[in-house]
């Protein structure tokens, strides 16, 4: 493991890069700001390595554009809330509204922008593991909460674990929010990605505003359907309305089964291939559409749809709506997810 000064954040944290790599050619490197991947680098079908994620070079970079999440540790409660308000156990919360009338990703000053202790670092298996405490009341939601978030490179995959204590009912949904480009970060769009998704529901929007509307549907007959692998263009402009509001993908979509791969994603001029696990019931698909003009890494230009998120996790809105797996953490309990990454070329 290497580890070196990234920066310090506004209130004069100080931050740090930790980089692994293994004989493969992959390595990655994780900060403690956000405990965000901000590089990932894979060898393309030549052989030569590109970095796979979108990012940033300085910790400024995080801090100003942190309504991107672009590679972050999302929490307690990725994605939306409904009114951004919940009731558990009959008491009800109230939290930032930052997304309209809506909680998105659990609002300003989230995980993303918090400084994580580094709890161990594991040289033999390449793995780190962060650690924060978010104290009762923390963004709005009850409880103290202890998340435990580790990432492990190992010999094909990068492997995203997250632990969760509370000291009272609360809810834990975390994910990781990065973007992907298998073409490299910098290689422009991401439309013409191949991807396969074994999902036969999703959970459609009621408007723009990105609420479920509660149903579970069939993807039969819809562009949503990607049982069958297509490039993500093939259908995204179309004038069906699921795609009209989210100006492309960004759905929620149920996972058919969990003890298999529920994505596989190939850069189109690279030959990468990324599979993807979890033990989470849905992920986000999500295709940068709310990306115009952002500056990242080694100067890089992020426009629309140059980056596309695969967020495993409980469904938007789950914790407002009996039909969906509860996001619910008990008291004392201790969870575990993880969402598993690997890495081919394509044959
Ligand atoms: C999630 C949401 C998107 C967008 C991004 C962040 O993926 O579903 O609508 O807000 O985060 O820009």
């Amino acid at each position: 493991m290497n580890q070196e000064k990234f920066g310090v954040t506004k209130t004069g944290e100080a931050v740090f890069l930790y980089t692994f790599e293994n004989e493969n050619g992959l390595k990655m490197t994780v900060s403690n700001i956000g405990a965000v991947l901000t590089n990932l680098w894979v060898p393309d079908k030549e052989g030569t390595v590109r970095d796979v994620v979108l990012g940033f070079d300085t910790v400024e970079g995080y801090e100003a554009n942190d309504d991107l999440y672009l590679g972050s540790t999302i929490g307690r409660n990725a994605n939306r809330i409904a009114n951004a308000c919940f009731e558990l156990d009959g008491v009800v919360y109230q939290l930032a509204k930052n997304d309209g009338e809506n909680n998105l990703h659990s609002g300003k000053a989230g995980y993303q922008l918090r400084v994580w202790d580094v709890k161990t670092v594991d040289e033999i298996n390449n793995k780190i593991t962060f650690s924060l405490i978010s104290p009762d009341g923390d963004q709005g939601y009850p409880g103290e909460l202890t998340l435990d978030v580790s990432y492990q490179l190992t010999e094909n995959s990068i492997v995203i674990t997250y632990q969760g204590s509370s000291s009272k009912d609360t809810i834990l949904n975390p994910t990781n929010h990065s973007y992907f480009n298998l073409n490299g970060h910098n290689s422009g769009t991401i439309i013409n990605h191949r991807l396969q998704l074994q999902a036969s529901h999703f959970t459609p929007m009621k408007d723009s505003q990105a609420i479920p509307t509660g149903e579970i549907l069939s993807v039969e007959q819809t562009p949503m359907d990607f049982r069958v692998e297509k490039t993500i263009g093939e259908e995204i402009d179309q004038a069906y309305s699921q795609l009209v509001y989210a100006k492309g993908y960004d759905h929620n979509f149920v996972l058919d089964n969990l003890t298999k791969d529920f994505a596989r994603l190939t850069g189109d001029q690279s030959g990468i291939v990324m599979e993807a696990t979890t033990n989470l019931p849905g992920v986000q698909f999500y295709t940068g559409n709310f990306m115009s003009h952002t500056l990242g890494k080694e100067a890089a230009v992020y426009r629309f749809r140059e980056g596309l998120c695969l967020e495993t996790q409980y469904f938007p809105n789950a914790v407002n709506e009996s039909q969906f797996k509860t996001p619910l953490l008990k008291k004392e309990e201790v969870v575990n997810y993880q969402t598993r990454y690997t890495f081919k070329i394509d044959k």
